[in-house]
């Protein structure tokens, strides 16, 4: 063989320009060495400038776990509050690169509350570096990611059995586990295993071939990663481009910028904007190196139009002849990443592409047993489970798939409260149950009932603490109201309770439903003209919330009885705070169930202080402005 020609540096450049990309996330359970993998991956590569080299040598000596020698944990470990905890807490993401291709390397955390930076980083990946200790075998940790791998779009695993050093290199364990693991990885729609006996901590099987384990005769983890074939989406699709902003510099610019995810478009070519449905021709495809003929996957792009359009962030310019799904209702894989559970019929944010809108979970199918792939009844979905769930949007979106197209396909939920990332999920089908019922026209309106009745409808929402003299007062009021001439209708808990919700009990999920419900029946009342006092403990400020969004602004009115639960306690009308006190009812609210005070009601009253007949006196003229 002769020698290499000498390069140029723009043939230098040229030729790493062309080799191609493979995204990969690491993930396992804690102490499988999978930091000490990494590490010693970049070690190996060289991709480690030489003073980052130097900190690591310092750091091996003061913290490192190796006698002395380089310990790659550290290097891959990063902040120093995690090598205090002794556990990696983010994902970071690591670029670096061989002669034959380049790669970047989404490290996931194996901690087990930090499953949701795992699906962060899974859902750009082609591939998934799986590690195992061999001492363990296949763990639950295993086999969760192997899971959101697999939901995440994942179709290549490189299993990695690390520690191999202490198995005394035994190809029997290392046989063992590569069968139990390519079963279950299959069982879960990953075809294509690839399992690679390594030590981490020795370097044997990362870059080079191990010479203690002859009896393997496949790559190391470098050659694998270097050659493995992963195919390109295939593309099917017609343009799309969510876009993230508009961009109007002045009068005579109006630019859509996004990325685009799938097909490709040139100036001249028709488009959709959804899910509005406006049509237009691109004008200019504009970058910030001039502007292009043609756009096409990867891009980010600046898309103007021949015509005025009404478009704002989160809609999809599509290809008008091949546009995406537009749908508010969906069959989806959810992975909860939340300390407080999901609850079906609560309201959360729902981000897919560039939009934002409220959503909820209608309904949880199953949730999936990682450990055994067992499809089971749930009522709500716990921190790290997986479940299969029907969705219902407040606004249609476009969308695809997510076996389609990640992009559109992918979408987050949000806590509405705290705006915390709670939820990761991926879209199946669309419901198509709504597309079949449509809004029957009524010629007698609110409008009209209300001017039969001379009244202006409203919701009073009573809430409080069992006890608290919430139905009391309410009771008050509607006979105060009675007597003026009004007409009422008082929903109360206990009483709504003994028919439409008598299969509700009390936990979080049945309250939420108990809620949803009444809040639905009394705007339907409101929608007849009626004045409805609604009192129910009603203990989740998100689902007040929820009942105040159904109604027309000025319309409802959330009135506090603030009684306290030492003063209700010692009332115990019903008995049953002795009862809770002493065990026998679970999920009370104000002893084992939670009470969240509303932060700002319309009435705020203090229960312990005046009698029912001020209170309601209170009500009526601070609401009503009637005597
Ligand atoms: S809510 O929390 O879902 O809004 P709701 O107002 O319908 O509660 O019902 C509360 C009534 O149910 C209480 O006034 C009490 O009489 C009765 N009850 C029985 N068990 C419980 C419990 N575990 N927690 C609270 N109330 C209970």
């Amino acid at each position: 063989m002769g020698r290499e020609p000498i390069l140029s540096v723009d043939d230098y450049l040229a030729r790493h320009e062309s080799k191609d990309l493979l995204r990969f996330i690491t993930c396992g359970s804690v102490d499988d060495g999978k930091s000490t993998l990494l590490g010693r991956l970049l070690y190996d590569t060289k991709v480690l400038f030489d003073d980052q080299l130097a900190a690591l040598e310092g750091d091996s000596l003061r913290h490192g776990t190796q006698n002395g020698e380089l310990d790659f944990a550290l290097l891959v470990d990063g902040l120093s509050a995690e090598r205090e905890q002794g556990i990696t807490i983010d994902v970071a993401y690591r670029f670096f690169t061989t002669e034959r291709r380049k790669f970047i390397v989404a490290d996931c955390p194996g901690h087990e509350q930090y499953t949701r930076n795992m699906a962060t980083g899974a859902s750009t990946a082609d591939l998934a570096v799986v590690l195992i200790d061999a001492r363990k075998g296949v763990l639950t940790q295993t086999r969760r990611h192997t899971y959101i791998a697999a939901l995440l779009g994942i179709r290549h695993v490189l299993l990695a059995v690390n520690k191999m050093d202490l198995v005394g290199y035994d190809e029997t364990t290392f046989r063992a586990i590569e069968a139990e693991y390519t079963t279950l990885a299959a069982d879960m729609g990953i075809p294509q295993v690839s399992a690679i006996p390594v030590s981490a901590l020795r370097g044997e099987n990362i870059s080079a071939r191990a010479t203690a384990m002859p009896w393997f005769d496949g790559p190391s983890l470098l050659e694998h990663l270097e050659t493995v074939a992963i195919q390109p989406p295939a593309q099917t699709l017609g343009f799309r481009l969510p876009v993230q902003w508009v961009c109007r510099p002045d009068q005579n610019f109006r630019g859509y910028a996004g990325p685009v995810v799938a097909g490709s478009i040139a100036p001249g070519d028709e488009v959709v904007v959804l899910p509005g449905g406006a049509r237009s021709r691109v004008a200019r495809i504009v970058t910030a190196d001039g502007d292009r003929t043609q756009a096409t996957v990867g891009d980010a792009v600046t898309l103007t139009l021949e015509d005025e359009r009404d478009i704002s962030r989160g809609d999809v310019i599509a290809a008008a002849g091949d546009p995406p799904q537009v749908a508010d209702q969906f069959a989806a894989h959810l992975l909860w990443m939340d300390e407080s559970a999901l609850l079906p019929g609560r309201g959360y944010w729902l981000k897919i592409g560039a939009r934002t809108v409220g959503a909820q979970v209608t309904e949880i199918k199953h949730k999936v047993d990682v450990n055994t792939q067992d499809e089971l009844a749930a009522k709500r979905l716990e921190l790290n489970e997986v479940g299969y769930c029907n969705l219902s949007l407040d606004q249609p979106v476009a969308f695809e798939p997510y076996a389609t197209c990640r992009e559109l396909g992918a979408f987050i939920l949000i806590d509405r409260q705290t705006n915390a990332t709670v939820g990761a999920g991926t879209l199946d089908f669309a419901l198509r149950r709504a597309d079949n019922i449509h809004w029957q026209h009524l010629d007698i309106d609110r409008a009209a009932r209300a001017r039969l009745k001379g009244q202006a409808p409203a919701c009073l929402w009573f809430t409080g603490l069992s006890g608290s003299g919430k139905s009391t007062v309410a009771n008050l009021v509607e006979k105060r109201l009675f007597a003026m001439g009004r007409h009422t209708y008082l929903l109360d808990g206990d009483n709504v309770r003994h028919g439409l919700n008598r299969d509700l009990g009390f936990t979080d999920e049945d309250r939420v439903e108990n809620i949803r419900r009444v809040a639905e029946v009394a705007r339907l009342m409101v929608d007849a003209g009626l004045i409805v006092l609604v009192s129910f403990i009603s203990p989740f400020r998100g689902e007040r919330r929820m009942a105040r969004e159904l109604f027309a602004p000025g319309e409802f009115h959330e009135v506090f009885v603030d009684t306290p639960l030492a003063v209700c306690e010692a009332r115990d009308v019903k008995g049953l705070y002795a009862k809770a006190r002493a065990g026998s009812i679970k999920n009370f609210t104000g002893i084992d169930s939670p009470y969240e005070a509303p932060e700002a009601p319309e009435v705020h009253l203090q229960g312990g202080e005046e009698a029912p007949e001020q209170l309601a006196e209170r009500v009526i003229r601070e609401l009503l402005g009637e005597h």
